[in-house]
């Protein structure tokens, strides 16, 4: 009889795991499951989707709480089916929000892995309790007990949801990585460029400050922010696909012309700047839409 156990995952191995689970499947999805994976991290939005969707839960069990307090437990009550029906659509929006949640989570490493893995662990225990409250509360006899159990999973998802504050107050996660720049909004010179730069070529320069992504094509130069809004990676070092640039790090895909998102996870579009050559200097400035 062999000794050898089988050790428990650690939180990091189970995160590995589930990480990659995640990143496979939209992989496999092809074109399709890219369209999912921008949908979910809400690049149609310009902004992320998830803390969207976990408005519904959060409200809505709020409601629901509050209700079955009114109410005593007491099922004939009116307060009651509200609390009910509350509890429900509360399921609803955290499926919901659980999708884009993890679709965000799967671009994520280090502490911001680690912290949105327990935010996700006990969202699912949460989402769980509710989904058993709302089971017993259409048996009769035991709303004191579904009462009790989603009054508990209240305590756990507010508890969690603390948690998805630090992941974007306290370590960055979804938010805008340019939000902070100081952006050329006057003509200024570039220093790190060339006068005539390669066509095709990722240059990276700098703006009194500001990192700048230079690029030509077709004898036209065109200029963004160089820092990805995503994470901050570095464009610079990404791949040129025709007009766009896609960041290295989890491949955020910018339209060199504009900044547009054109595939996530980043939601944010990237500065964009006017360039011309003046007196055999480079100088970029904020296009002002912006
Ligand atoms: S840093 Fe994540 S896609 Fe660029």
């Amino acid at each position: 009889m062999s000794n050898a156990t089988t050790p428990m995952p650690t939180l990091e191995q189970l995160a590995e795991t589930l990480q990659q689970a995640v990143n496979d499947v939209y992989k496999a999805g092809g074109v399709p499951g890219k369209k999912v994976k921008n949908f979910l991290n809400g690049v149609w939005l310009g902004h992320a989707l998830h803390p969207v969707l976990t408005d519904i839960p959060v409200g809505c069990w709020t409601a629901t709480v509050t209700l079955d307090l009114l109410s005593g437990a007491d099922e004939n009550s009116d307060l009651a089916a509200g609390a009910d029906k509350a509890l429900g659509l509360g399921i609803l929006g955290a499926v919901g929000a659980a999708f884009a949640g993890i679709t965000d989570w799967s671009d994520t490493y280090g502490k911001e892995r680690h912290t949105g893995l327990i935010h996700m662990l006990l969202n699912v225990g949460g989402l769980t309790a509710f989904s058993l409250s709302w089971l017993l509360r259409r048996k009769k006899g035991r709303r004191k007990l579904a009462v009790a159990i989603s009054t508990l999973a209240y305590g756990v998802t507010g508890f969690s949801a603390y948690l998805g504050g630090d992941l974007v107050f306290k370590l960055g996660t979804m938010v805008n990585h340019n939000a902070w720049t100081h952006e050329p909004e006057e003509w200024t010179s570039v220093s790190g460029a060339p006068v005539v730069t390669e066509e095709n070529t990722l240059y990276k320069v700098d703006a009194n400050g500001t990192s700048v992504l230079l690029v030509k094509q077709d004898n036209r130069l065109y200029a963004i922010n160089e820092t990805c809004s995503h994470a901050g990676g570095p464009l610079a070092d990404g791949q040129l696909e025709g007009d766009t640039v896609v960041c290295p790090w989890h491949g955020s895909r910018f339209c060199l012309k504009d900044g547009k998102v054109i595939d996530g996870p980043s939601t944010y579009k990237a500065p964009s700047y006017e360039v011309r050559q003046q007196n055999g200097k480079v100088e970029v400035r904020l296009v002002s839409d912006q």
